[in-house]
Protein backbone atom coordinates (compact mmCIF):
# COMPACT_ATOMS: atom_id res chain seq x y z
CA UNK A 1 0.00 0.00 0.00
CA UNK A 2 1.30 3.29 -1.06
CA UNK A 3 2.02 5.41 2.29
CA UNK A 4 0.84 8.95 2.92
CA UNK A 5 0.20 11.46 5.69
CA UNK A 6 -2.55 13.27 6.18
CA UNK A 7 -2.14 17.35 7.33
CA UNK A 8 -5.13 18.69 9.49
CA UNK A 9 -6.03 22.58 8.76
CA UNK A 10 -7.03 22.98 12.70
CA UNK A 11 -8.78 25.94 11.91
CA UNK A 12 -11.11 24.88 8.58
CA UNK A 13 -11.01 21.01 9.94
CA UNK A 14 -10.00 20.10 6.25
CA UNK A 15 -7.54 17.19 5.72
CA UNK A 16 -5.47 16.90 3.21
CA UNK A 17 -3.00 14.18 2.25
CA UNK A 18 0.33 13.92 0.87
CA UNK A 19 2.36 10.97 -0.83
CA UNK A 20 5.66 9.42 0.86
CA UNK A 21 7.77 8.36 -0.68
CA UNK A 22 10.61 5.66 -0.07
CA UNK A 23 14.14 6.18 -1.18
CA UNK A 24 16.27 2.71 -1.88
CA UNK A 25 17.64 3.69 1.72
CA UNK A 26 17.35 6.44 3.95
CA UNK A 27 14.28 8.44 5.70
CA UNK A 28 10.95 8.62 3.57
CA UNK A 29 10.32 11.97 2.22
CA UNK A 30 6.84 14.00 2.73
CA UNK A 31 5.68 15.17 -1.29
CA UNK A 32 4.74 18.68 -0.69
CA UNK A 33 4.51 19.80 -4.42
CA UNK A 34 1.25 19.97 -4.60
CA UNK A 35 0.92 21.67 -1.12
CA UNK A 36 0.63 25.21 -2.20
CA UNK A 37 -2.19 24.48 -5.21
CA UNK A 38 -4.12 22.23 -2.65
CA UNK A 39 -3.80 24.23 0.55
CA UNK A 40 -2.69 27.37 -0.12
CA UNK A 41 0.32 27.21 2.40
CA UNK A 42 4.36 27.04 1.85
CA UNK A 43 6.32 25.40 4.46
CA UNK A 44 8.71 27.33 5.83
CA UNK A 45 11.88 25.84 6.23
CA UNK A 46 15.34 28.32 6.43
CA UNK A 47 18.74 26.93 5.55
CA UNK A 48 16.58 23.51 4.01
CA UNK A 49 16.91 21.67 7.48
CA UNK A 50 14.08 19.32 6.78
CA UNK A 51 13.78 19.45 2.98
CA UNK A 52 14.82 17.36 -0.07
CA UNK A 53 15.21 19.44 -3.12
CA UNK A 54 16.01 16.58 -5.51
CA UNK A 55 16.60 12.93 -6.11
CA UNK A 56 19.84 11.53 -6.14
CA UNK A 57 21.62 8.21 -6.64
CA UNK A 58 24.80 9.37 -6.25
CA UNK A 59 25.93 9.95 -2.31
CA UNK A 60 24.27 8.88 0.72
CA UNK A 61 25.13 9.79 3.79
CA UNK A 62 23.62 8.77 7.56
CA UNK A 63 24.62 11.55 9.73
CA UNK A 64 23.57 9.88 12.95
CA UNK A 65 25.63 6.38 12.14
CA UNK A 66 28.36 8.35 10.43
CA UNK A 67 28.21 6.41 7.35
CA UNK A 68 29.12 8.00 3.79
CA UNK A 69 28.53 6.01 0.29
CA UNK A 70 29.36 6.83 -3.03
CA UNK A 71 26.96 4.84 -5.58
CA UNK A 72 26.76 2.23 -2.35
CA UNK A 73 30.79 1.78 -2.22
CA UNK A 74 31.70 3.23 1.33
CA UNK A 75 33.99 5.94 1.82
CA UNK A 76 36.93 4.20 4.07
CA UNK A 77 36.63 1.18 1.32
CA UNK A 78 36.72 3.75 -1.58
CA UNK A 79 39.62 6.18 0.39
CA UNK A 80 41.96 2.69 1.13
CA UNK A 81 41.16 0.65 -2.34
CA UNK A 82 40.59 2.97 -4.59
CA UNK A 83 42.30 6.17 -6.43
CA UNK A 84 40.63 9.24 -7.25
CA UNK A 85 40.59 8.48 -11.01
CA UNK A 86 38.32 6.16 -10.22
CA UNK A 87 36.17 7.33 -7.49
CA UNK A 88 35.70 10.13 -10.05
CA UNK A 89 34.86 7.75 -12.51
CA UNK A 90 32.32 5.74 -10.46
CA UNK A 91 30.89 9.56 -9.04
CA UNK A 92 30.24 10.29 -12.54
CA UNK A 93 29.29 7.23 -14.40
CA UNK A 94 27.45 5.19 -11.64
CA UNK A 95 29.91 2.41 -11.44
CA UNK A 96 33.33 1.50 -10.73
CA UNK A 97 35.39 0.84 -14.22
CA UNK A 98 36.73 -2.16 -15.37
CA UNK A 99 40.01 -2.44 -16.66
CA UNK A 100 39.91 -1.17 -20.33
CA UNK A 101 37.43 1.44 -18.73
CA UNK A 102 39.68 3.25 -16.22
CA UNK A 103 42.54 3.21 -18.40
CA UNK A 104 40.52 5.15 -21.26
CA UNK A 105 38.93 7.39 -18.76
CA UNK A 106 42.60 8.09 -17.56
CA UNK A 107 43.80 9.11 -20.98
CA UNK A 108 40.57 10.95 -21.55
CA UNK A 109 41.05 13.25 -18.66
CA UNK A 110 45.15 13.44 -19.56
CA UNK A 111 44.27 15.01 -22.83
CA UNK A 112 42.56 17.99 -21.32
CA UNK A 113 45.03 18.67 -18.66
CA UNK A 114 46.28 21.94 -20.54
CA UNK A 115 44.65 25.54 -20.54
CA UNK A 116 43.80 27.48 -23.68
CA UNK A 117 47.43 29.43 -23.46
CA UNK A 118 45.31 32.75 -23.37
CA UNK A 119 43.91 32.08 -20.69
CA UNK A 120 47.57 31.69 -18.90
CA UNK A 121 47.25 35.47 -19.53
CA UNK A 122 43.79 35.85 -17.65
CA UNK A 123 46.37 35.35 -14.20
CA UNK A 124 48.19 38.48 -14.74
CA UNK A 125 45.03 40.42 -14.55
CA UNK A 126 44.93 39.77 -10.80
CA UNK A 127 46.81 40.95 -7.67
CA UNK A 128 49.93 38.70 -6.45
CA UNK A 129 48.02 38.94 -3.31
CA UNK A 130 44.88 37.58 -4.38
CA UNK A 131 43.29 34.58 -2.50
CA UNK A 132 43.24 31.27 -4.74
CA UNK A 133 39.92 30.99 -4.77
CA UNK A 134 39.23 34.17 -6.26
CA UNK A 135 41.43 33.84 -8.98
CA UNK A 136 39.95 30.21 -9.17
CA UNK A 137 35.99 31.29 -9.29
CA UNK A 138 36.96 33.63 -11.59
CA UNK A 139 39.48 31.41 -14.21
CA UNK A 140 37.03 29.06 -14.06
CA UNK A 141 33.90 31.17 -14.82
CA UNK A 142 35.90 32.79 -17.47
CA UNK A 143 36.60 28.72 -19.38
CA UNK A 144 32.91 29.24 -20.79
CA UNK A 145 34.62 32.23 -22.72
CA UNK A 146 37.22 29.25 -23.95
CA UNK A 147 35.31 25.98 -25.05
CA UNK A 148 32.17 27.16 -26.91
CA UNK A 149 32.07 23.57 -28.23
CA UNK A 150 30.84 22.13 -24.91
CA UNK A 151 28.56 24.80 -23.65
CA UNK A 152 25.49 23.16 -25.16
CA UNK A 153 23.78 21.51 -22.34
CA UNK A 154 20.97 19.67 -23.92
CA UNK A 155 23.80 17.37 -25.73
CA UNK A 156 25.36 14.64 -23.63
CA UNK A 157 28.38 14.47 -25.57
CA UNK A 158 29.39 18.03 -24.74
CA UNK A 159 28.27 17.88 -21.20
CA UNK A 160 30.43 14.76 -20.80
CA UNK A 161 33.40 16.83 -22.24
CA UNK A 162 32.68 20.14 -20.23
CA UNK A 163 33.00 17.12 -17.05
CA UNK A 164 36.22 16.16 -18.17
CA UNK A 165 37.19 19.46 -18.86
CA UNK A 166 36.47 20.47 -15.33
CA UNK A 167 38.33 17.92 -13.41
CA UNK A 168 41.49 17.58 -15.76
CA UNK A 169 42.08 21.81 -15.84
CA UNK A 170 41.38 22.05 -11.89
CA UNK A 171 44.44 20.67 -10.76
CA UNK A 172 46.25 22.70 -13.76
CA UNK A 173 44.13 25.83 -12.27
CA UNK A 174 44.94 25.92 -8.77
CA UNK A 175 48.66 25.16 -9.30
CA UNK A 176 48.78 27.78 -11.75
CA UNK A 177 46.82 30.27 -9.11
CA UNK A 178 49.40 28.78 -6.33
CA UNK A 179 52.58 29.55 -8.63
CA UNK A 180 50.87 33.24 -9.49
CA UNK A 181 50.92 34.05 -6.16
CA UNK A 182 54.39 33.26 -5.19
CA UNK A 183 56.05 34.86 -8.46
CA UNK A 184 57.38 31.62 -9.96
CA UNK A 185 56.35 30.40 -13.13
CA UNK A 186 53.65 28.11 -14.00
CA UNK A 187 54.83 24.85 -14.50
CA UNK A 188 52.57 22.79 -17.66
CA UNK A 189 51.36 19.63 -16.70
CA UNK A 190 52.86 16.25 -17.54
CA UNK A 191 50.39 13.24 -18.73
CA UNK A 192 52.35 10.91 -17.91
CA UNK A 193 51.59 11.35 -14.37
CA UNK A 194 48.82 10.18 -12.19
CA UNK A 195 46.31 13.08 -11.33
CA UNK A 196 47.52 13.60 -8.27
CA UNK A 197 51.33 13.64 -8.64
CA UNK A 198 50.84 15.55 -11.76
CA UNK A 199 49.32 18.06 -9.20
CA UNK A 200 52.36 17.76 -6.97
CA UNK A 201 54.24 18.64 -9.74
CA UNK A 202 53.10 21.72 -11.17
CA UNK A 203 52.79 23.33 -7.66
CA UNK A 204 55.94 22.23 -6.02
CA UNK A 205 57.91 21.81 -9.09
CA UNK A 206 60.33 24.51 -11.07
CA UNK A 207 61.50 24.25 -14.71
CA UNK A 208 64.80 24.52 -13.77
CA UNK A 209 65.25 21.65 -11.96
CA UNK A 210 63.74 17.61 -12.05
CA UNK A 211 60.87 17.49 -9.48
CA UNK A 212 60.43 13.45 -8.24
CA UNK A 213 57.26 13.21 -6.69
CA UNK A 214 56.99 11.55 -2.90
CA UNK A 215 54.86 8.41 -3.82
CA UNK A 216 53.82 8.77 -0.08
CA UNK A 217 52.77 12.28 -0.32
CA UNK A 218 51.28 11.94 -3.73
CA UNK A 219 49.09 8.66 -1.78
CA UNK A 220 47.87 11.18 0.50
CA UNK A 221 46.80 13.52 -1.50
CA UNK A 222 45.15 11.36 -3.44
CA UNK A 223 42.88 9.88 -0.83
CA UNK A 224 42.04 14.07 0.37
CA UNK A 225 40.82 14.20 -2.91
CA UNK A 226 38.54 11.02 -2.76
CA UNK A 227 38.12 12.24 0.73
CA UNK A 228 36.49 15.51 -0.72
CA UNK A 229 35.42 14.19 -3.93
CA UNK A 230 31.50 14.76 -2.91
CA UNK A 231 28.94 15.13 -0.22
CA UNK A 232 25.36 15.33 -0.61
CA UNK A 233 23.75 18.51 -1.14
CA UNK A 234 25.72 20.42 0.62
CA UNK A 235 25.63 24.95 -0.01
CA UNK A 236 28.14 24.01 -2.71
CA UNK A 237 26.49 21.32 -4.69
CA UNK A 238 23.24 22.74 -4.28
CA UNK A 239 24.18 26.10 -5.65
CA UNK A 240 25.74 24.29 -8.54
CA UNK A 241 22.33 22.54 -8.79
CA UNK A 242 20.67 25.74 -8.42
CA UNK A 243 22.93 27.94 -10.60
CA UNK A 244 22.45 25.13 -13.54
CA UNK A 245 18.38 24.17 -12.93
CA UNK A 246 18.02 28.27 -15.20
CA UNK A 247 20.23 26.24 -17.90
CA UNK A 248 23.74 28.30 -17.64
CA UNK A 249 26.67 26.76 -18.60
CA UNK A 250 28.69 24.04 -16.47
CA UNK A 251 31.76 26.51 -16.01
CA UNK A 252 29.42 29.31 -14.49
CA UNK A 253 27.94 26.57 -12.62
CA UNK A 254 30.97 25.17 -11.23
CA UNK A 255 32.04 29.09 -10.41
CA UNK A 256 28.51 29.10 -8.15
CA UNK A 257 29.69 26.67 -6.25
CA UNK A 258 33.50 27.53 -5.65
CA UNK A 259 32.23 30.90 -4.53
CA UNK A 260 29.83 29.09 -1.82
CA UNK A 261 32.76 26.50 -0.77
CA UNK A 262 34.97 29.66 0.05
CA UNK A 263 33.06 29.89 3.19
CA UNK A 264 34.39 29.76 6.59
CA UNK A 265 31.05 27.56 7.76
CA UNK A 266 32.14 25.23 4.25
CA UNK A 267 35.05 24.90 2.56
CA UNK A 268 37.08 27.29 4.28
CA UNK A 269 36.58 25.69 7.80
CA UNK A 270 40.16 23.93 7.17
CA UNK A 271 41.87 27.11 7.00
CA UNK A 272 40.07 28.31 10.25
CA UNK A 273 41.06 25.68 11.97
CA UNK A 274 44.66 25.64 11.40
CA UNK A 275 44.31 29.70 12.59
CA UNK A 276 42.62 28.57 15.42
CA UNK A 277 45.12 26.02 16.19
CA UNK A 278 47.97 28.30 15.90
CA UNK A 279 45.62 31.09 18.29
CA UNK A 280 45.76 28.70 21.09
CA UNK A 281 49.36 28.47 20.78
CA UNK A 282 49.60 25.33 23.45
CA UNK A 283 48.20 22.78 25.17
CA UNK A 284 47.89 24.26 28.47
CA UNK A 285 45.66 26.97 26.78
CA UNK A 286 43.04 24.56 25.25
CA UNK A 287 40.89 24.33 28.66
CA UNK A 288 40.36 28.41 28.35
CA UNK A 289 39.39 27.90 24.79
CA UNK A 290 36.80 25.82 25.39
CA UNK A 291 35.42 27.65 27.79
CA UNK A 292 35.27 30.89 25.63
CA UNK A 293 33.93 28.28 23.16
CA UNK A 294 31.11 27.57 25.24
CA UNK A 295 30.13 31.10 26.06
CA UNK A 296 27.96 31.93 24.06
CA UNK A 297 28.47 35.63 24.32
CA UNK A 298 31.93 35.07 22.89
CA UNK A 299 30.66 34.21 19.73
CA UNK A 300 33.92 31.25 19.06
CA UNK A 301 33.48 27.94 17.59
CA UNK A 302 35.58 25.15 17.90
CA UNK A 303 36.19 24.80 13.96
CA UNK A 304 36.40 21.70 12.25
CA UNK A 305 33.60 20.26 14.55
CA UNK A 306 30.19 19.88 14.25
CA UNK A 307 28.54 19.01 11.05
CA UNK A 308 24.91 20.10 9.71
CA UNK A 309 24.36 16.23 8.57
CA UNK A 310 27.12 14.43 10.94
CA UNK A 311 25.57 13.62 14.34
CA UNK A 312 28.29 11.27 14.89
CA UNK A 313 32.53 10.86 14.08
CA UNK A 314 32.64 11.96 10.19
CA UNK A 315 33.83 8.73 8.36
CA UNK A 316 36.10 11.43 6.44
CA UNK A 317 37.61 12.68 9.49
CA UNK A 318 38.79 9.11 10.89
CA UNK A 319 40.52 8.79 7.81
CA UNK A 320 42.10 12.00 7.55
CA UNK A 321 43.24 11.49 10.99
CA UNK A 322 45.22 7.86 10.12
CA UNK A 323 46.43 10.32 6.65
CA UNK A 324 48.02 12.87 9.01
CA UNK A 325 50.13 10.65 11.10
CA UNK A 326 51.39 8.30 8.38
CA UNK A 327 52.33 12.32 5.94
CA UNK A 328 54.33 13.39 9.52
CA UNK A 329 55.91 10.01 9.86
CA UNK A 330 56.93 10.23 5.96
CA UNK A 331 58.41 13.88 6.81
CA UNK A 332 60.03 12.82 9.70
CA UNK A 333 58.19 15.66 11.88
CA UNK A 334 58.31 14.05 15.19
CA UNK A 335 56.64 16.98 17.50
CA UNK A 336 54.15 19.07 15.49
CA UNK A 337 52.78 21.41 18.18
CA UNK A 338 49.55 21.86 15.68
CA UNK A 339 48.75 18.53 15.91
CA UNK A 340 49.55 18.09 19.38
CA UNK A 341 47.29 20.59 20.26
CA UNK A 342 44.93 18.90 17.83
CA UNK A 343 45.03 16.12 19.30
CA UNK A 344 44.48 17.04 22.82
CA UNK A 345 41.71 19.44 21.85
CA UNK A 346 39.85 16.76 20.32
CA UNK A 347 40.47 14.37 22.99
CA UNK A 348 38.92 16.89 25.84
CA UNK A 349 36.17 18.03 23.16
CA UNK A 350 34.67 14.62 23.14
CA UNK A 351 34.36 13.82 26.68
CA UNK A 352 32.63 17.73 27.47
CA UNK A 353 29.00 17.81 27.63
CA UNK A 354 28.61 20.82 25.42
CA UNK A 355 30.15 19.00 22.80
CA UNK A 356 28.14 15.63 23.51
CA UNK A 357 24.99 16.41 24.63
CA UNK A 358 25.02 18.96 21.30
CA UNK A 359 26.34 15.67 18.94
CA UNK A 360 29.59 17.86 18.01
CA UNK A 361 32.17 15.71 16.71
CA UNK A 362 35.64 16.13 14.26
CA UNK A 363 34.54 16.90 11.10
CA UNK A 364 36.72 16.23 7.22
CA UNK A 365 38.53 19.71 8.06
CA UNK A 366 39.91 19.32 11.84
CA UNK A 367 43.06 17.35 10.76
CA UNK A 368 43.20 18.32 6.52
CA UNK A 369 44.97 21.33 7.52
CA UNK A 370 47.70 20.04 9.59
CA UNK A 371 48.44 17.32 6.87
CA UNK A 372 48.45 20.04 3.91
CA UNK A 373 50.76 22.39 6.00
CA UNK A 374 53.15 19.85 6.31
CA UNK A 375 53.03 19.19 2.52
CA UNK A 376 53.68 22.74 2.14
CA UNK A 377 50.50 24.11 0.85
CA UNK A 378 50.14 27.71 2.33
CA UNK A 379 46.23 27.80 4.45
CA UNK A 380 44.84 29.94 1.20
CA UNK A 381 45.20 26.86 -1.25
CA UNK A 382 43.57 24.78 1.37
CA UNK A 383 39.52 25.71 -0.39
CA UNK A 384 41.14 25.69 -3.19
CA UNK A 385 42.38 22.29 -3.35
CA UNK A 386 38.75 21.40 -1.59
CA UNK A 387 37.34 22.58 -4.82
CA UNK A 388 39.83 20.77 -7.14
CA UNK A 389 38.46 17.60 -5.50
CA UNK A 390 34.63 18.81 -5.60
CA UNK A 391 34.62 19.50 -8.94
CA UNK A 392 33.88 15.72 -9.31
CA UNK A 393 30.50 15.66 -7.22
CA UNK A 394 29.36 19.01 -8.51
CA UNK A 395 29.48 17.80 -12.29
CA UNK A 396 27.99 14.87 -11.75
CA UNK A 397 25.45 16.42 -9.82
CA UNK A 398 24.87 19.03 -12.40
CA UNK A 399 24.74 16.14 -15.15
CA UNK A 400 22.20 14.12 -12.97
CA UNK A 401 19.99 17.42 -12.57
CA UNK A 402 19.87 17.87 -16.17
CA UNK A 403 19.13 14.41 -17.22
CA UNK A 404 16.23 14.35 -14.22
CA UNK A 405 12.72 14.36 -15.84
CA UNK A 406 11.29 15.98 -13.26
CA UNK A 407 13.94 18.83 -13.08
CA UNK A 408 12.90 22.20 -12.60
CA UNK A 409 14.39 25.90 -12.38
CA UNK A 410 14.66 26.16 -8.67
CA UNK A 411 12.89 28.97 -7.38
CA UNK A 412 12.19 28.81 -3.30
CA UNK A 413 9.36 30.79 -1.36
CA UNK A 414 9.13 32.94 1.57
CA UNK A 415 7.50 34.35 4.27
CA UNK A 416 7.15 37.88 3.59
CA UNK A 417 7.84 40.30 6.59
CA UNK A 418 7.86 43.54 5.26
CA UNK A 419 5.51 46.28 4.80
CA UNK A 420 2.00 45.29 2.95
CA UNK A 421 1.06 47.62 0.44
CA UNK A 422 1.23 51.02 0.63
CA UNK A 423 0.47 54.84 -1.16
CA UNK A 424 3.56 55.96 -2.94
CA UNK A 425 4.60 59.42 -1.01
CA UNK A 426 5.76 62.11 -3.36
CA UNK A 427 9.46 63.57 -2.24
CA UNK A 428 8.11 66.70 -1.15
CA UNK A 429 5.58 65.19 0.63
CA UNK A 430 7.64 62.66 3.05
CA UNK A 431 8.75 63.62 6.38
N1 LIG B 1 31.62 24.89 18.13
C1 LIG B 1 30.78 25.21 19.14
N2 LIG B 1 29.45 25.08 19.10
C2 LIG B 1 28.93 24.61 17.96
C3 LIG B 1 29.72 24.26 16.85
C4 LIG B 1 31.11 24.42 16.97
N3 LIG B 1 31.94 24.10 15.97
N4 LIG B 1 28.93 23.82 15.86
C5 LIG B 1 27.67 23.89 16.30
N5 LIG B 1 27.66 24.37 17.60
C6 LIG B 1 26.49 24.53 18.47
C7 LIG B 1 25.71 25.79 18.08
O1 LIG B 1 26.13 26.91 18.85
C8 LIG B 1 24.30 25.38 18.41
O2 LIG B 1 24.11 25.48 19.79
P1 LIG B 1 22.65 25.88 20.38
O3 LIG B 1 21.73 24.79 19.98
O4 LIG B 1 22.89 25.97 21.87
O5 LIG B 1 22.32 27.20 19.75
C9 LIG B 1 24.25 23.88 18.05
O6 LIG B 1 25.62 23.44 18.20
C10 LIG B 1 23.78 23.62 16.64
O7 LIG B 1 24.57 24.41 15.75
P2 LIG B 1 24.05 25.02 14.37
O8 LIG B 1 24.94 26.16 13.98
O9 LIG B 1 22.58 25.28 14.47
O10 LIG B 1 24.28 23.78 13.41
P3 LIG B 1 24.36 23.83 11.86
O11 LIG B 1 23.98 22.48 11.39
O12 LIG B 1 23.60 24.98 11.30
O13 LIG B 1 25.91 24.11 11.57
C11 LIG B 1 28.18 23.89 11.03
C12 LIG B 1 26.81 23.20 11.10
C13 LIG B 1 28.07 25.21 10.23
C14 LIG B 1 29.17 22.99 10.30
C15 LIG B 1 28.65 24.20 12.48
O14 LIG B 1 28.76 23.01 13.21
C16 LIG B 1 29.97 24.98 12.50
O15 LIG B 1 29.96 26.21 12.41
N6 LIG B 1 31.13 24.27 12.66
C17 LIG B 1 32.41 24.91 12.61
C18 LIG B 1 32.81 25.19 11.16
C19 LIG B 1 33.21 23.93 10.43
O16 LIG B 1 34.00 23.13 10.92
N7 LIG B 1 32.69 23.78 9.20
C20 LIG B 1 33.04 22.66 8.31
C21 LIG B 1 31.85 21.83 8.05
S1 LIG B 1 32.30 20.42 7.11
C22 LIG B 1 32.46 21.00 5.54
O17 LIG B 1 31.84 21.90 5.09
C23 LIG B 1 33.43 20.31 4.73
Amino acid sequence: MSKSVTLTDKATGKDYNFPVLSGSVGPDVIDVRKLYTDTGFFTYDPGYTSTGACKSAITYIDGDQGILLHRGYAIEDLAEKSDFMEVAYLILKGELPNGEQKKQFDRDITLHTMLHEQINRFFSGFRRDAHPMAVMCGVVGALSAFYHDSLDIADPHQRMIASYRLIAKMPTIAAMAYKYSIGQPFMYPQNNLPYADNFLQMTFGVPCEPYKVNPVLAKAMDRIFILHADHEQNASTSTVRLSGSSGANPFACIAAGIATLWGPAHGGANEAVLKMLAEIGHKDRIPEFIKRVKDKNEGVRLMGFGHRVYKNYDPRAKVMAKTCQEVLGELGIKNDPLLDIAVELERIALQDEYFVSKKLYPNVDFYSGIILKAMGFPTAMFTALFALARTVGWIAQWNEMIEDPEQKIGRPRQLYTGPAHRPFVPLDKRA
